[in-house]
């Protein structure tokens, strides 16, 4: 196994560190954390380098999860570099931002790729729904709501890093799920994505931490357990971790073969750790939760319509 090294923090992380302990901490010095999920509606995949597996873990914890007897739609958010479709060897017609435009309903942009897996492109209207002004916004609220009243859970792909739209993603979702590889620089990445996460929200986000490419799950613990233990040390934040999909060259025939894995190759080394982590999602959240229809609060979409955030300044 190579060893993992994550790199030293710089002074600024720790200058950093201490405001933000402060600014996390009440009177009595407890961190003010959201540990617990309730009620968990929608995952944003995050990462800090790209290449690390988000589209793929994705596609596969979707339809683990799907599985399991949950509704899930699939959000293709990567503003840069969709390729939802292209992994599902599926090429729909319409996005997101024909729905935004009123050229579409949501219904016909929600494109069924299993018995209860859908995938709805993004494209421009992810950008452009956060463009609305506030009368277009409360007539986009009913369209919209179709989707999350449709779904039990909604699985956001996002770009690499920590831009403004991913993270404006990142808050309007119920959880982040952070990939990482094994490698170094995937490593310290990953730590600048939890850190500006933890800056933005004051700690009021919940973060899960998933090791992807481990040789195996030793080396995916080691990894996690640098990524946790910094970020406990410097940010005053615990990161779960959620678990670990070991390498395997069938993901990657998979993609090319433009079928999910989970689809076909249920004997290859990945496919227990789509299904383990698609359990470790379910009991995260609160028995029953996932399946229940809509909360009584804001969904995703609402949340990111209302949030404007994805507005480049
Ligand atoms: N567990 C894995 N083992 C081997 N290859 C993987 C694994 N996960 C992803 N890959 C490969 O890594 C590449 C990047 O994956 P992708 O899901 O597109 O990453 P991202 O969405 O983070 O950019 C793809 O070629 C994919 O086949
Ligand atoms: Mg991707």
């Amino acid at each position: 196994m190579n060893p993992v090294i994550m790199p030293a923090m710089p002074t600024k992380y720790n200058d950093q560190a201490t405001v933000l302990r402060e600014l996390m901490s009440d009177k009595k010095g407890a961190p003010l954390l959201k540990d617990k999920i309730t009620g968990l509606r929608s995952i944003a995949i995050l990462s800090g380098k790209g290449g690390v597996g988000k589209s793929n873990v994705a596609v596969n914890l979707a339809l683990a999860l799907a599985d399991k007897g949950l509704n899930v739609a699939l959000l293709d958010a990567d503003l840069g570099l969709a390729n939802i479709d292209i992994l599902f060897g599926v090429t729909p017609k319409f996005n997101l931002g024909h729905v935004v435009r009123g050229e579409k309903e949501m219904s016909e942009v929600v494109f069924k790729v299993g018995e209860r897996v859908s995938i709805i492109p993004g494209g421009a209207g992810l950008k452009e729904l956060a463009e609305l002004d506030e009368q277009s916004q409360s007539l986009m609220v009913n369209r919209l709501s179709f989707l999350e009243e449709e779904t039990d859970l909604l699985i956001i792909d996002t770009s690499a890093g920590i831009h403004k739209n991913v993270l404006s993603f990142a808050m309007s979702s119920d959880m982040v799920m952070l990939i990482t590889t094994p490698e170094p620089t995937a490593i310290r990445d990953s730590y600048g994505v939890l850190k500006s996460l933890c800056l933005s929200t004051n700690g009021a986000i919940s973060i899960g931490l998933v090791v992807n490419m481990a040789s195996d799950e030793k080396e995916a613990f080691f990894v996690a357990e640098r990524i946790t233990s910094a970020s406990e040390q410097f940010l005053s934040f615990k990161v779960p971790y959620l678990g670990c999909v070991l390498w395997d060259a069938k993901i990657r025939e998979s993609v090319k073969k433009r079928k999910p894995l989970l689809l076909h190759e249920t004997e290859s080394v990945s496919f227990p750790y789509f299904r383990a982590l698609a359990q470790k999602i379910y009991e995260s959240s609160e028995e029953g939760q996932l399946s229940k229809k809509p909360a009584k609060r804001d969904t995703f979409l609402l949340r990111l319509l209302r949030q404007g955030g994805n507005k480049e300044k």
